[in-house]
């Protein structure tokens, strides 16, 4: 499968359960999961995804006990400092989408060295979702915007605007794993034509193989974008 210049976003669902189901505190679930990240990001790359944005933290996750969300915020920071110098080597741009005038100011300092070392980058754009939430992005965006008319162009550039990670672009497959059918607020505009793809696996237990049988599928479906498929339009 080539997955040249494809959008792929990930809600990667699913490590709390995993970690319960093991007798382990969620914590455990969470750091299964950042080991899954890794060989993900590997594998889109090589399979040439241009753009790979995953869902890590909701903005509604703040609602979760402070000892879980401090424990994420601690692994965040974890992961930045220990794949930074990985991902500049293997030229992957990495930004981080959302808010952050909440995120404690130790973990921004590290985003935005990971940032900065990995600017370069031009294999694939990975970009980490913290507190994201696409509903308040849409109005942030919707705020700049107002009396201009706008179109849907401009309106993708906005939306970079406000939560950072460069101008919205439409993502052609949508991955979640953890069994869950929804969208949780992730990515609300730029999932208008994204392809769905769910799987009933943990985060935890996603990987390479997985990852190119969504892409697999994602190569056989019709994509029609409210147009006619190609025989029927002649
Ligand atoms: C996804 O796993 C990671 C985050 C939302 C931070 P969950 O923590 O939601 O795991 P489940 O859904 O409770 O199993
Ligand atoms: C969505 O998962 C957010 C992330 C994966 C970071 P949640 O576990 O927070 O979503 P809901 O609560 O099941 O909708
Ligand atoms: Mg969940």
């Amino acid at each position: 499968m080539n997955a040249a210049g494809l959008h792929v976003a990930i809600v990667m669902d699913g490590n709390g359960r995993w970690a319960t189901a093991r007798g382990l505190p969620r914590r455990r679930g969470h750091e299964a999961g950042a080991r899954t990240v890794r060989t993900t990001v590997e594998a889109a790359a090589a399979l040439g995804v241009e753009m790979l944005t995953l869902y890590a933290f909701s903005s509604d996750n703040w609602k979760r006990p402070p000892r879980e969300v401090g424990a994420l915020l601690a692994l965040f920071r974890r992961y930045l400092d220990a794949e930074r110098a990985r991902l500049r080597d293997q030229g992957i741009r990495l930004s981080i989408v959302g808010r952050r005038d909440r995120i404690p100011l130790s973990l921004l300092a590290t985003i935005e060295r990971a940032e900065r070392e990995t600017a370069a980058g031009t294999t694939m754009h990975l970009r980490v979702a913290i507190d994201y939430s696409a509903r308040d992005a849409l109005i942030d965006a919707a705020r700049l915007a107002s009396g201009a008319r706008v179109t849907r162009e401009r309106f993708a550039e906005l939306l970079g605007e406000v939560q950072h990670g460069g101008a919205a672009r439409d993502v052609d497959l949508l991955i979640r794993t953890g069994g869950e059918h929804r969208l949780s607020d992730f990515l609300l505009w730029e999932c208008a034509y994204a392809e769905l793809w769910f799987t009933p696996r943990a985060w935890p237990d996603f990987n390479a193989e997985l990852l190119r049988s969504a892409l697999d599928e994602f190569a056989s479906r019709d994509r029609r974008f409210g147009a006619l498929p190609d025989a029927a339009a002649s």
